[in-house]
């Protein structure tokens, strides 16, 4: 993976090469991932799992666009995605205007936005004005509140059919790529065969063209609260808290800085 990943690359490994995406929110841990994954997502979820608040909706343009700065420094090869945040979409002018922002501030190669087939007018009028737009149905985190909680999505037909349309209506809309969050397994098939754009899952199966993880998540730094689909690729909280108290107990007994360390 040494070439820079292009929209045409993601949408060429559609049924041929699964998609690896990882959220990032600054330069070390993209610098990290860079190259292993095809798309860092600057994911809103970062007003969560960096910022500590209780979802994603208070998180700013101003702060998207901080932290996707910091992540475009060291992503060399992997195509970056940034995250638009709740209440900065909710019309065509508004949209424009704000991912003309992010093109223009930061690197980013392409931004996400919530709904489907009630934000179809809005994704055509992005891409009219050469803004590429990722799709994101399913649970959408940014309707928590309107909804009273998290929950999966597509249990019955009727909604089923709805997330079905809903990712048609995004593809016709110009749409480049979809992410499918929080549905059975079913659903997801359904709708990676009903569209020829990329689909990436999160909590939405293998039956997806590739799959994103919250990077605080797959590597355990954030236990709080565990996701039936995540899987924890590390126990980093545990071996953090291991090593800061080797740290602190070096310090407080002298052992640290020992001669070793000392110019
Ligand atoms: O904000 C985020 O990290 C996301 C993922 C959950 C897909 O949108």
């Amino acid at each position: 993976m040494n070439k820079k990943v292009t929209l045409k690359r993601l949408q060429k490994m559609k049924g041929k090469e699964k998609i690896v995406m990882i959220t990032a929110y600054d330069a070390l841990f993209t610098s990290l991932f860079d190259g292993s994954v095809d798309i860092i997502l600057v994911g809103d979820s970062l007003n969560m799992s960096f910022a500590g608040k209780e979802d994603t909706l208070s998180v700013t343009m101003e702060q998207m666009i901080y932290h996707t700065q910091a992540v475009c420094t060291k992503a060399e090869h992997s195509f970056v995605l940034f995250d638009m945040p709740f209440g900065t979409y909710t019309n065509k002018k508004m949209a424009l205007e704000n991912a003309t922002r992010v093109y223009q501030d930061t690197k980013a190669n392409a931004v996400k936005l919530e709904g489907g087939k009630e934000k179809a007018k809005i994704v055509k009028y992005l891409t009219k004005n050469a803004i590429s737009v990722f799709g994101h149905i399913g649970l959408k985190p940014q309707s928590v509140r309107a909804e009273g909680g998290y929950s999966i999505k597509g249990r019955d037909e009727k909604e089923k059919r709805a997330i079905i349309e809903d990712a048609i209506a995004l593809e016709k809309a110009g749409a480049v790529a979809i992410i499918i969050e929080g549905v059975k397994p079913d659903v997801a098939k359904a709708v990676t065969q009903s569209v020829k754009i990329p689909t990436i899952g999160i909590g939405a199966s293998v039956d997806c063209d590739g799959q994103v993880l919250v990077w605080s998540d797959a590597f355990g730094f954030f236990d709080e609260f565990m996701p039936k689909f995540v899987k924890s690729y590390l126990n980093g909280g545990e071996q953090i808290k291991d090593a800061i108290k080797d740290y602190a107990s070096e310090v407080k007994s002298g052992s640290f800085p020992s001669e070793e360390y000392t110019y």
